[in-house]
């Protein structure tokens, strides 16, 4: 049997961890790799959160989140730290997911030491290199450099193939998320406790619908923050609503927030919540209001409407699958959509259906096999 294959996952902020643990786990059950996992920690608390239920102890952590970070400053930091764990590993393959600075940095020191480096959740696009920004570069960039391309969707391995991506790189094997959220899902059913730290919240909240808020998009931050949280101050006006909205630690968001909603008894304004919490709101919620990308692809598996404060998405198999509605950030079209939602019945039913665009829980197994092709080991 060939020698197992070092791969080298790198990941570095909460949705990253989400949608990386499940490929952690599937390699270390797997005698043909050896998973090793480095983390740059771009997000700590809210990084911690994820590792900690996920039973992962990483074997570099380059503890790199510094309060407000800029681009640049975290750019070149990770450059610098990925290469030397690199250089100290010597992997055979790299791992990264998504868009961020650390996959983009990640993918980019692997090439530079000619090293395959292999893309989970490949081929998103927008379209628009301002929105989402600075993520519709990075991953573009990314699908210039990456070796195997994990696309989640028919969609995004159509994206790829029209960028030139040789056909035979290209994967459909669903989204890593679902494998995360079944995962959690399973873990809350057989410990109900991992996920009871809202009681409080939802006795309090008892007999109003609830609405749950995240939002975190650095194009968002200024005007469309402001607009966002005029428009929950609106909603909350009404007095059969309570807002569950667990506040995302960029400071950008947290100031205007807290601000403009500290002071409404049916907002609830709370600290991040780990995955079983945040599952288990998605399940409270009659209605989400995100202009999360990782949301959008939960909501649907779980019937929940979502309403998108974005312009664009690179996720359009959830408005296609009637579960997701784009806004924006105008805060009369937020109002408008989300009242139509709480007063139509037709319009709610008609969104609220589950749907699994984005995958079928088996994810990981799927890539853990075509990476298994790729460097000939046979199980
Ligand atoms: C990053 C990603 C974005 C992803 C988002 C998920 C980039 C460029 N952006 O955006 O694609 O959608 O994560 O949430 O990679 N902070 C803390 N504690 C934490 C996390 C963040 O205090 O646990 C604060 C810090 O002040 C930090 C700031 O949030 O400087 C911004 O974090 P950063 O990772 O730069 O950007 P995000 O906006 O979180
Ligand atoms: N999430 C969480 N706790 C929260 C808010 C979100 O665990 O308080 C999870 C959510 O279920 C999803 C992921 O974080 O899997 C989305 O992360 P985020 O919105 O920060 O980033 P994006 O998906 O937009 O990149």
């Amino acid at each position: 049997m060939a020698r197992p294959q070092k791969i080298l996952v790198v990941f570095g902020t909460r949705p990253e961890a989400i949608k990386l643990f499940p490929l952690v786990a599937a390699l270390r059950a797997d005698p043909r790799f050896v998973p090793v996992v480095c983390v740059s920690a771009q997000h700590r608390q809210m990084l911690d959160q994820v590792l900690e239920i996920a039973g992962i102890v990483p074997d570099h952590d380059l503890d790199l989140m510094r309060p407000d970070q800029t681009l640049d400053s975290l750019t070149a930091a990770l450059l610098t730290e990925l290469g030397k764990v690199m250089d100290a590993e010597k992997p055979d393959r790299v791992m990264v997911q998504g868009d961020t600075a650390t996959a983009i940095a990640g993918a980019l020191a692997a090439y530079y030491r000619k090293i395959p480096a292999d893309h989970v959740e490949a081929g998103l696009r927008s379209g628009n290199i301002y929105h989402p920004w600075p993520e519709e570069v990075n991953r573009k960039i990314i699908g210039s450099i990456a070796s195997l391309h994990f696309a989640p969707t028919e969609v995004s391995a159509a994206a790829l193939r029209a960028e030139n991506v040789p056909e035979a790189r290209v994967h459909v094997t669903g989204n890593t998320v679902i494998d995360a959220l079944q995962w959690v899902t399973e873990r809350i059913r057989e410990a109900p406790q991992l996920a009871s730290g809202l009681a409080e919240l939802e006795q309090r909240f008892a007999g109003k619908r609830i609405i749950g808020v995240t939002t975190h998009r650095r194009e968002n931050f200024g005007g469309g923050m402001e607009n966002i949280a005029e428009a929950i101050r609106q909603i909350a006006a009404r007095g059969d609503v309570a807002v569950i909205f667990p506040v995302h630690l960029n400071p950008n968001v947290r100031a205007v927030m807290n601000t403009a909603l500290g002071d409404l008894a049916n907002v609830a304004l709370i600290e991040p919540l780990d995955y079983p919490h945040f599952a288990h709101l998605l399940s409270l919620a009659e209605i989400m209001l995100t202009d999360s990308g990782g949301v959008q692809e939960e909501a649907p598996a779980l019937g929940k409407p979502v309403l998108v404060m974005r312009e664009t998405t690179e996720r359009p198999e959830g408005v296609a699958a009637g579960t997701a509605r784009l806004v924006g950030t105008e805060t009369s079209v937020i109002v408008t959509e989300l009242f139509t939602l709480l007063d139509d019945k037709a319009a709610y039913e008609s969104m609220a259906r589950a749907h699994n665009p984005f995958g079928d829980g088996q994810s990981a197994r799927r890539i853990v096999e075509l990476l298994a092709n790729e460097v000939g080991c046979q199980a």
